[in-house]
Order: C-alpha cells, then sequence, then structure tokens
C-alpha cells in the first residue's frame, strides 16, 4: 500500500485509511465485536495504518473497540479520535470544547484506545461558544505533555482553521468530499494546499450510495442515520440514479468498480488527500483498499467532472438544522 504525508509536520498514512464508526455506530446495529477485531486486523495486514474513531462513536464502544484491536500494532499504526461532543445518558448533546472538557475527554480516549499518546486528535465540530483559539491551545498543551501527536480540526471553516493554525499547527482537516458533496472545492482546498494542510475525506463513497448499492426501493433502519438524511430519501436515491450510472459507466470501461472509481477520483485530486471508507465486510475492504492500484489519468478526472457538472444532486447530505452546526 502506498503512503501520503499529512501537514507539514510529518504524519505519514496509508494512502487509503479505514473508517470504523459504521462498525458500532450510525448504520444500524453494532456490529459483532470479535468480527470486528478480526476485520480491523485484516486491515493491517493488507498495508492500512490509519484507523479513523471518535468518542462520540457508540458512545464509547468504536474507540474500545478500536483499541483493543489495534493493541498488538502500536507504533506501527496511527489512530485518529475525536473530541467535542456532550455526551448525556448515551447521547451526543450538543458541542463541548471548553478546555478542562478536552483534558477529560483526551485522558478517556487513552485509556479506552490503550495507548500513551493519540496519533491525531480532530475537534469532531467547531464549537461556536468556545474560541478556537482555546482549543487549539489545550490541543498545543496535550502535545508538549506527549499525550497527543498530532491535531485536526473536522468540518470547520477556512477562518476557523487559519486561526487554529496560528496557535498550533494544523495536521489534517477531515471533512466530507466525494463525487456527491464537492462543496469544499470552493474554498477549502485552496485554503489547505496553501497552508500545508492534509485533508482526511470522510464518507467517501456517499455512505455506500457511489458504490452503486441503493435506490429508490432502499430501507434504512432507525438506528441507520440515512433514515434521517435528505439524500436518502426514496425521491432523491431516485433522483440521484444519474450519478451511479455514470460512476457504474466509467467503472466498466476501466475494468473496474463503482467503489474504486469514486475512491481514485479522490486520489487523484491531491497527492496530501487520503480517504478513510467504512466497511464492515472483509471482501469490500479488499475492494477499496484494491482501489491503490487504479490510476486515474487527468483525461479520466475531466471526463468524470465533465459528466457529473451536468447533474444536478437532490436533497441536502444533512438535515438544514445539521448542517448549521458543521462551521462551513
Ligand atoms: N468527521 C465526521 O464528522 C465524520 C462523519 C461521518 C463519518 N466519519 C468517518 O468517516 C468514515 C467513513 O465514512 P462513512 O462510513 O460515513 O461512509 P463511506 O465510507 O462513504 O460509506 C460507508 C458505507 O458504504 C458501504 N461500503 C463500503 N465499501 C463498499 C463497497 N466497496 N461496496 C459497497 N458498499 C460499500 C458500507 O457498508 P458495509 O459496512 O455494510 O460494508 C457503509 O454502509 C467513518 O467510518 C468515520 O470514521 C467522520
Amino acid at each position: 500500500m502506498q503512503k501520503r504525508t499529512l501537514g507539514k509536520n510529518g504524519l505519514e498514512v496509508s494512502a487509503i485509511g479505514l473508517g470504523c464508526m459504521g462498525m458500532s455506530f450510525g448504520y444500524g446495529p453494532a456490529s459483532d465485536k470479535r468480527e470486528m477485531t478480526a476485520l480491523i486486523r485484516q486491515a493491517v495486514e493488507r498495508g492500512v495504518t490509519f484507523f479513523d474513531t471518535a468518542e462520540v462513536y457508540g458512545p464509547f464502544t468504536n474507540e474500545e473497540l478500536v483499541g483493543e484491536a489495534l493493541a498488538p500494532f502500536k507504533g506501527k499504526v496511527s489512530i485518529a479520535t475525536k473530541f467535542g461532543f456532550r455526551i448525556e445518558n448515551g447521547k451526543q448533546a450538543g458541542t463541548d470544547s471548553r478546555p478542562e472538557h478536552i483534558r477529560q475527554v483526551a485522558e478517556a480516549s487513552l485509556k479506552r484506545l490503550k495507548v500513551e499518546v493519540i496519533d491525531l486528535l480532530y475537534q469532531h465540530r467547531v464549537d461556536p461558544k468556545v474560541p478556537i483559539e482555546d482549543v487549539a491551545g489545550t490541543v498545543k498543551d496535550l502535545i508538549r505533555e506527549g499525550k497527543v501527536k498530532y491535531f485536526g480540526l473536522s468540518e470547520a471553516g477556512v477562518q476557523t482553521i487559519r486561526r487554529a493554525h496560528a496557535v498550533q499547527p494544523v495536521t489534517t482537516v477531515q471533512n466530507e468530499y466525494s463525487l456527491w458533496w464537492r462543496q469544499p472545492e470552493g474554498e477549502l482546498l485552496p485554503a489547505l494546499e496553501e497552508l500545508g494542510i492534509g485533508l482526511v475525506t470522510f464518507s467517501p463513497l456517499g455512505r455506500g450510495f457511489l458504490a452503486g448499492r441503493f435506490d429508490a426501493n432502499s430501507q434504512f433502519g432507525s438506528s441507520d442515520i440515512r433514515s434521517t438524511l435528505p439524500r436518502f430519501t426514496p425521491e432523491a436515491l431516485q433522483a440521484n440514479q444519474a450519478l451511479t450510472a455514470l460512476v457504474g459507466e466509467f467503472a466498466k470501461r476501466k475494468g473496474t468498480t463503482p467503489a474504486r472509481i469514486a475512491l481514485a477520483w479522490l486520489l487523484a485530486r491531491k497527492p496530501w488527500i487520503v480517504p478513510i471508507p467504512g466497511t464492515r465486510k472483509l471482501e469490500r475492504l479488499e475492494e477499496n483498499l484494491g482501489t491503490a492500484e487504479l490510476e486515474l489519468g487527468p483525461e479520466d478526472i475531466l471526463a468524470i467532472d465533465s459528466a457529473v457538472a451536468k447533474i444536478t444532486l437532490l436533497g441536502g447530505r444533512y438535515p438544514e438544522e445539521v448542517e448549521k452546526t458543521t462551521g462551513l
């Protein structure tokens, strides 16, 4: 597996990481812990050195799973986790990036992840009540104390990133970015390029949509976040088939799969982009990791981009009130 470098201070990770959220949270009931432990270890065997989790996934259970699964590989892989929510009665209850809370969460994450240092610590969502300088300053202190190696922000706007970066260099930003969510191309990508900050792209497969898995008849249970997302209503899934058809067409032409086209498109955009697709299945993990061998040339990217530009997608990626909290 090829490696990529995130940020200017030398975080080197596999070109494709593994998003672990869906193993415990977000896409239906949690999967069997033993099976997921085996899957995470199979990812390591296949060259993945970058794993993504967060305090709020579960909450807590996903960090525990990742910590246990990766315990035998301490020092050989990088684990990214996130703070930034208040958790009440086992549920996310608004943002909380007060310095004392960041410290408490970092200590608890260290224990759950079974590590002495958190490789990459993100603020999960910008907290409108806490100046970003205070957040960056707290993470800076944690880095000085040897409890954290690298600092990241998730779904932060460009001004916030600049302000944070001035206090503590940001190694990577984690945002949604894919063939069906291209907003980062406006302001974010140029700013990251200018500042030398990496981009980790979450939901790079459009939560499975870009792999061609869903249509108007797809059903999502109440513990599946997709049941609440405007882009997963039957109308949106129907209308947006134009995009899956296009990706499917390119895949056929290249002798590969739609998921690999979606991931290769991201890898081709910038050498400092690292997608972190999530899966609970070995065959999909292997499919996704196989993307590293598929190279899309400039003419492929141009062809995909100009075809995608003709498609108008229906439905927001998040409900409006949630979108407002992203800080973009
Ligand atoms: N910072 C943030 O706010 C934020 C938000 C969302 C996610 N994340 C992180 O980003 C990671 C990835 O994002 P994501 O899981 O939301 O979305 P994703 O990677 O775009 O899609 C995951 C979905 O696609 C399916 N899938 C994966 N590979 C496939 C393939 N080759 N063919 C068909 N279906 C496939 C998975 O199903 P199966 O599991 O059944 O295989 C799962 O339902 C998460 O695990 C999490 O760590 C961060």
